[in-house]
C-alpha cells in the first residue's frame, strides 16, 4: 500500500512535469515576525510542540546490539536511550533518583549496568536501581519507585522516537498518520552511522523554514550546489509530515515502462521532512548516504543546535570512506555558512522590528503548511491532540 502512494506520488510529480505546474496554496501566507523571537510565545512552543510531542531522538541502526546504549542531552533535556536484552528500545531521563545527578555521560556505547557517578547508585538498562551503595547505612526507600524515569518511546522505519515529557501520551503511530511506512522504503534500519555533526543556528523556525523550501536552492546556495536546481516544489503531505520535491525529469524515463516495473529506490526523491525537527536528504558518495537533520531549539528563542546523522546504505570501504568525509565537510558548510548565516541575520533583524509580518509565497506551501500545523498544535488542548492528529488541520 505504501508502494502504491509513492506510485501515486510519482504520477502527480509526472503530471506537473508535463503541465509546467507546481502545487499552489489558495493565497500568499503571513506569518508575524514576532513569532520568531517572543520568549512567551516560544515557551508555548516549547510546551506544545517539543515537549508533548515524539522526537526523533536516534536510530534503530546505532544501538543495534543488546546492551547498546547512546545518553544525550536533547532541548536542555538529558536523555538516556538504551536497547534492552530482549531487544527492545527503552528511554529514560537520565537524572539520578538519589539526588539528581547525570547518571551516564553522554556518548555511546555498551552496558548492562550504569552506576552513578556521584554515590554510586546503580541502574540496569530496563531502568530498575538495582545498587545503593552502603545501602544498610542508608535507610529505608522503596527500590521499586526509585527507578530511572522512562520517557516514551518507539522505533518505525529504522527511526528511535521519543518524548521528553516522562508523562506524554501521544500515541506514535497516530503522530506519524501513515508516514511511517513510507519511511521504511529508505531501508534506514539497515544503514551504518558513519558520522555525526552538530551546526549552530537561528530560532527553530528560522532553520525549519530553510528545509521546506526549494524557492532559495539556485539563489542562496549558486556557488555551491543550487546553481542549476529548479526551485519548483511539491508537497505530499501526511498530517504535519511533509515530502517536499521537484517535478523530477526522470520520470519521464519511468514512464516508458509500466508502473508495475517502476523501482521503489527510484519513487523516492526529494526531501522528506518529520514535523517537527527533521528533515532528510540523500546523496550520491560512491554509496547511498542519507544526511537525517536533527533540529532542536537552543536555551533562547534566539537559538538552535542542528544535529547531522549520516547514514550509509552499507559499510563503506576505503574510497567511500573519504567521500564521505569530503561530503560531511562540504554539507557542514553549506549549512552554516549559506543557511545559517542568513538565518542568524533574519534572526537579527525580526528584533529591529523592522518588518511586522514575513510572507509565504502559494509555492511556498510546505512553509505555509508548517505554520498553520505550529499554531493549531498551540491552541489544542492535550484532551484533543490525538484528534488533532487523525482529522489533520480544519
Ligand atoms: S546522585 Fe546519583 S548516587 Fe547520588
Ligand atoms: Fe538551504
Amino acid at each position: 500500500m505504501s508502494r502504491e502512494a509513492l506510485i501515486e506520488m510519482a504520477r502527480r510529480n509526472l503530471a506537473h512535469l508535463r503541465a509546467g505546474t507546481v502545487d499552489q496554496a489558495d493565497d500568499v501566507y503571513r506569518v508575524p515576525a514576532e513569532n520568531y523571537h517572543e520568549p512567551e510565545r516560544w515557551r508555548r512552543e516549547m510546551d506544545a510542540i517539543f515537549k508533548r510531542l515524539p522526537l526523533v531522538l536516534g536510530f534503530s541502526c546505532e544501538l543495534r546490539e543488546p546492551g547498546a546504549y547512546r545518553a544525550m542531552v536533547v532541548a536542555e533535556t538529558p536523555i538516556l536511550l538504551t536497547r534492552t536484552g530482549s531487544g527492545e528500545i527503552r528511554g529514560f531521563l537520565n537524572v539520578c533518583s538519589h539526588r539528581g545527578a547525570r547518571v551516564v555521560t553522554e556518548g555511546t556505547g555498551r552496558a548492562k549496568r550504569f552506576t552513578c557517578p556521584y554515590h554510586a547508585w546503580s541502574f540496569d538498562n530496563e531502568g530498575a536501581l538495582v545498587g545503593i551503595y552502603k545501602g544498610d547505612q542508608f535507610g529505608e526507600v522503596d527500590r521499586d519507585c526509585l527507578g530511572l524515569t522512562p520517557i516514551p518511546v518507539g522505533e518505525r522505519a529504522g527511526l528511535i522516537f521519543g518524548n521528553l515529557d516522562p508523562n506524554a501520551t501521544l500515541d506514535l503511530d497516530t503522530f506519524l498518520c501513515g508516514y511511517d511506512a513510507l519511511l521504511e522504503h529508505h531501508g534506514f534500519d539497515t544503514c551504518t552511522l558513519v558520522g555525526r555533526q552538530e551546526v549552530a543556528g537561528p530560532n527553530w523556525k528560522v532553520a525549519y523554514d530553510g528545509y521546506l523550501d526549494l524557492y532559495h536552492l539556485p539563489i542562496l546556495h549558486r556557488e555551491t550546489f543550487g546553481g542549476d536546481f529548479p526551485n519548483d516544489a511539491l508537497y505530499d503531505a501526511f498530517g504535519p509530515h511533509q515530502r517536499v520535491s521537484g517535478p523530477n525529469p526522470y520520470y519521464e524515463k519511468l514512464a516508458s515502462k509500466p508502473e508495475a516495473e517502476w523501482k521503489t529506490a527510484h519513487l523516492l526523491s526529494g526531501i522528506w521532512t518529520i514535523f517537527p525537527h527533521i528533515s532528510i536528504a540523500d546523496f550520491d558518495a560512491g554509496l547511498k548516504l542519507y544526511m537525517v537533520s536533527q533540529l532542536f531549539p537552543g536555551a533562547t528563542p534566539d537559538e538552535s543546535v542542528t544535529v547531522q546523522n549520516f547514514l550509509a546504505a552499507s559499510e563503506p570501504d576505503e574510497e567511500q570512506r573519504e567521500k564521505i568525509d569530503a561530503m560531511m565537510g562540504f554539507l557542514l558548510g553549506v549549512v552554516r555558512d549559506e543557511d545559517y548565516y542568513t538565518g542568524n541575520r533574519i534572526q537579527l533583524n525580526v528584533k529591529t522590528g523592522a518588518k511586522q509580518t514575513f510572507l509565504f509565497g502559494r509555492n511556498e506551501l510546505g512553509g505555509q503548511r508548517f505554520h498553520r500545523w505550529v499554531d493549531t498544535l498551540l491552541e489544542t488542548p492535550d484532551s484533543e491532540l490525538e484528534k488533532r492528529f487523525e482529522r489533520g488541520l480544519d
